[in-house]
């Protein structure tokens, strides 16, 4: 089996990026597993801290695992948005494929100090376990949002290319994840503001390292092709699956308000979850 670093490359070279989509429960991995083997694409399944406390962090582990090896299928784990190094280290512990520390709110100082510490850690693990790295505040969390959330990078305060390549040449991060007008969580009433594209080219020339789109939900259809075209090679999305999933859900309910079996209610979720995931797959992968 390839590894996530290997099959990377194999994406990246194809001109395509990989899909990383968060996950909060059984439905949400087979609907996302679902949708890469439909395309025969690899694919990343993402938990972040609350997400992983909720499934189990040995047992979201086993999951991907079981899939991984019945399937014979790329399908990898990485323990998105850590604000810890302890946290990083129990998802290393745990068998996490790749992890990210998050210290886009703190200063360039400690946020070296403390990514510094996760990619020593994960060198020492004995397997090949990814570190990404944050810079640039884009906002917290995957939901609903009237407005731009306060404090995320626009305009003059995106993430600069000096400031980059000073921190993936002092963190010897495998991966970056920059603020380059992306957001967390979806704007409700509109599309989410352009990405700047020449910046993401800017700052992938200096790092030459692959880029992590976070906040994928929302955002512009042209602006991910642009954006992969010159070095993103992972795109997070969340929000879009979480809103698939509750719709899907509330509409089994009223449909069917005598229906009891969790199994017969959520199915369609699963197939909504599949269905967004495909979709942005495509995209992705100019399919
Ligand atoms: O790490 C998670 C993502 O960056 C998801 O962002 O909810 O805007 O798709 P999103
Ligand atoms: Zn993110």
């Amino acid at each position: 089996m390839h590894t996530l670093r290997e099959i990377l490359t194999e994406t990246q070279t194809k001109g395509g990026a990989l899909g990383h989509f968060n996950i909060s429960n059984i439905e949400g991995l087979w609907g996302a597993f679902r949708a890469a083997q439909g395309l025969t694409l690899p694919v990343i399944i993402g938990v972040s801290e609350g997400e992983r406390d909720f499934i189990g962090i040995k047992q979201v582990v086993a999951l991907v695992r079981s899939i991984r090896e019945e399937y014979q299928y790329p399908i990898f784990l990485n323990a998105d948005h850590t604000y810890s190094v302890e946290r990083v280290k129990e998802a290393i512990d745990a068998g996490f494929d790749s992890v990210i520390f998050d210290g886009a709110e703190l200063s360039m100082e400690e946020n070296i100090l403390k990514t510094k510490e996760c990619v020593a850690y994960a060198r020492a693990s004995g397997r090949e376990v990814l570190v990404e790295g944050e810079l640039g505040y884009i906002g917290k969390s995957s939901k609903l949002l009237d407005e731009i959330p306060e404090g995320a990078a626009q305009g003059e305060a995106l993430t600069s290319p000096e400031d980059a390549q000073h921190f993936a040449q002092e963190t010897g991060v495998d991966l970056l994840a920059p603020a380059v007008g992306n957001i967390h969580g979806m704007l409700k009433h509109s599309k989410d503001p352009h990405l700047n594209i020449a910046r993401v080219k800017e700052i992938h020339d200096v790092v030459n390292i692959p880029l992590v789109l976070h906040g994928g939900s929302g955002t512009p259809d042209e602006d991910f092709v642009a954006a992969i075209k010159v070095g993103v090679g992972i795109v997070h999305i969340s929000t879009e699956l979480r809103l698939a999933y509750r719709d899907a859900v509330r509409k089994a309910l009223q449909d069917n308000p005598d229906e009891v079996a969790p199994y017969k209610i959520l199915k369609g979720a699963v197939r909504a979850i599949e269905a967004t995931a495909t979709a942005r797959l495509k995209l992705f992968n100019n399919l």
